[in-house]
């Protein structure tokens, strides 16, 4: 499966559970009884058109009316012509009308919605680090070493994702396992869900928020509804490192994605899809550029000065 085709089979997923809530919320009574209608009194059509949306039908109202023409056929009896044109629209105006009315009260009695613009978690009492770089940059070595020496969280994204992936029951195990044998990014709502739950479970001050964000709905999506995010630690490592890092990771992780042709894709979602976030918070100067390129002793010292710089006693 490409990438594409993982995109598309999410938002396939996506849909089909955003049509079942709505069938399961609203009341589907006068549509209904609309179409009902209608269908009585376009039977001439073909019957494809009876199932198009009332608004279609209405407007096709012409062609319902040359059916009921009188050339060449005895006049109606008098009287029933105001019947047939006006009775089946006083039906759907009452049962449209109490239909609304219903949608009304029901609303009236659900709770509040949550306001979205208010983030779960504060920056003044949580201190979030965003953690990337290509595949094989290094970044869970990193983080370790930050965990033991200045007790932040770490909670990585990819780790979250394949604990969903092998979950029993998970409804979006499949799909993670597609996009990931294909290094293409999940859908954001996955991703930014399990963190959330993560964090709350943690119920830490300091996070490392590794391998996230990996595209720029993620980003905002993360900053928007759980928390902005102090800075980004970008491990910045030439591809050739990062290649022989993975195929010797590879030998022994049973990661499904550390082989040749997974690290070839996953090297370009991150040139094209995980770059672009990368020079966005770069624009709003909040990223910490490390050379991931030398030993991992070397690396981490770097990167211990920089953060101090930046952060002081936050971190
Ligand atoms: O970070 P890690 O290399 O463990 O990620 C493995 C895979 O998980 C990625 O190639 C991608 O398919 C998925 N992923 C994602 N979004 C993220 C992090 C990981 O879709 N933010
Ligand atoms: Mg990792």
């Amino acid at each position: 499966m490409t990438a594409t085709a993982c995109g598309r089979q999410a938002w396939r997923q996506l849909i089909r559970s955003t049509a079942s809530n709505l069938r399961q919320q609203q009341p589907l009574q006068p549509r209904f009884a609309f179409s009902r209608q209608i269908s009585s009194t376009t039977r001439s059509l073909p019957s494809r058109t009876a199932t198009r949306s009332p608004f279609s039908l209405l407007r096709q109202q012409p062609f319902a009316q040359r059916s009921y023409s009188s050339q060449g056929q005895p006049p109606p009896p008098r009287g029933s012509n105001n019947q047939v044109k006006f009775w089946p629209f006083l039906i759907v105006i009452a049962l449209g009308s109490g239909g609304y009315i219903l949608l009304v009260n029901r609303r009236k009695e659900m709770p509040p919605t949550t306001d979205q613009s208010t983030p779960a978690f504060s920056p003044a009492d949580v201190t979030v680090l965003f953690v990337l770089g290509g595949p094989g940059a290094g970044k869970g070595t990193q983080c370790a070493r930050l965990v033991r020496d200045y007790h932040f969280t770490h909670l990585s994204a990819g780790d979250l994702l394949r604990a969903e992936q092998d979950r029993p029951g998970s409804q979006y195990g499949q799909l993670i396992k597609d996009c990931i044998k294909n290094g293409a990014i999940v859908p954001m709502e996955v991703t930014v869900a399990l963190l959330e739950k993560a964090m709350r479970e943690a119920g830490s001050s300091k996070f490392l928020i590794d391998g996230f964000p990996r595209k720029m709905d993620q980003a905002l999506k993360f900053e928007e509804v759980v928390c902005p995010a102090r800075l980004v630690l970008f491990y910045d490592c030439p591809e050739a490192v990062m290649e022989q890092r993975l195929l010797e990771r590879g030998k022994t992780s049973g990661r499904a994605d550390d082989n040749a042709e997974s690290i070839r894709k996953r090297f370009r979602t991150f040139i094209e899809t995980s770059m672009p976030v990368v020079d966005h918070y770069e624009t709003e100067n909040r990223v910490v550029k490390v050379d991931a390129t030398p030993t991992p002793d070397q690396v981490y010292a770097e990167t211990q000065a920089k953060l101090k710089k930046v952060l002081g006693d936050k971190l």
